[in-house]
């Protein structure tokens, strides 16, 4: 039986669909979710969902009754998911859960002090947390999701270009699906236990780059502006971006600007057996296609 926590987050739904795809019995699969309204496409499925909360630790016990394999999704509380990662683990040893995989974030560069540290250390810190439980494990450090770059770009940034204080940084943009099929793999597999992975693509690319991909599939000319940080938050204020996104957004470009995203890694590639989907393609099936549900 696998559990996958964050069953109604894109990561988590990715994962349980990509169990589905590679023949797992629907029977066998559990999605651990907190609205079951919004699950209804998973239920639909014949996927079994239990409510749970991080916070709420009886919860976790009574969902990873009789669970081998747990799936834990990073939680997006900046400030709370290191006590929430801990209930988890705390209650998958209490439940007897053989096998723990966790979705945590790249950390190929120690660039010492990261811009983006006060984001992505609070899930870092589970690593080891995880590695000192005594449950086998497997991590998966995550680079940075491709679904940002459209984020990070703006709605319109075929007419007004990428504005980003990112330098000529480049990173290893990984699709979420990507990740998703690597962690059903090892959820299929055996080999994996007490390993780490890192989880990037096998070409970095710089925004430069990107806007060149970008201009050549729109046929029209997207221009790269790096302006310095301190003007590239002034202006997002001024165009009524919440601070907070403001910060972030500053953070993940000077930590690209850095470098902290470069990896020469091949592990993910490794783990699906094919090349992951490139930045290129990635671009065109949300700019260019319909059909597009990755943002
Ligand atoms: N590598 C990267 O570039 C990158 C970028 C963004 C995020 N991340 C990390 O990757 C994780 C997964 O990404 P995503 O895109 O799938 O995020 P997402 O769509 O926001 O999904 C996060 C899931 O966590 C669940 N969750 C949050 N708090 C919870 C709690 N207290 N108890 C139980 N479940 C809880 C949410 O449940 P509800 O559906 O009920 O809200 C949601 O299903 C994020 O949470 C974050 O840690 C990485």
């Amino acid at each position: 039986m696998i559990l996958v926590t964050g069953a109604n987050g894109h990561l988590g739904r990715s994962i349980v669909n990509s169990l589905l795809d590679k023949g797992v019995d629907a029977n066998n699969i559990i999605g651990l979710i907190r609205e079951e309204s919004k699950a209804q496409d998973l239920k639909a499925k014949g996927v079994t969902l239990r409510v749970a909360d991080y916070d709420w630790y009886p919860t976790l016990v009574k969902a990873f009754a009789g669970i081998e394999k747990l799936v834990l999704v990073s939680g997006r509380d900046l400030t709370a998911r290191i006590e929430q990662h801990d209930n988890v683990i705390t209650a998958a040893k209490e439940a007897g859960v053989k096998h723990l995989l966790y979705t945590s974030f790249f950390d190929g560069n120690d660039i010492g002090n990261s811009p983006f540290d006060f984001v992505s250390s609070s899930v870092k810190a589970t690593d080891s947390t995880i590695r000192k439980s005594g449950i086998p494990y497997t991590i998966f450090k995550d680079n940075l999701y491709a679904e940002l770059l459209p984020i990070l770009f703006g709605d319109r940034v075929m007419e007004t270009g990428i504005y980003l204080p990112a330098g000529e940084g480049r990173a290893a943009y990984v699709s979420r699906t990507d990740i998703a099929d690597a962690v059903a793999n090892v959820c299929l597999q055996d080999g994996h236990l007490n390993k780490a992975y890192n989880i990037s693509n096998t070409e970095n690319l710089s925004l430069a780059e990107i806007a060149s991909v970008l201009s050549a599939q729109a046929g029209v000319d997207i221009k790269t502006v790096n302006p310095s940080t301190a003007d590239y938050i002034e202006t997002m204020e001024k165009r009524g971006l919440p601070t907070q996104l403001v910060k972030i957004f500053s953070a993940i470009s000077e930590a690209i600007k850095l470098g902290e995203f470069q990896s020469s890694s091949t592990d993910l590639e490794m783990l699906l057996g094919r090349k992951p989907l490139s930045v290129q393609e990635f671009l065109k099936q949300t700019y260019f296609k319909q059909a597009s549900t990755v943002i």
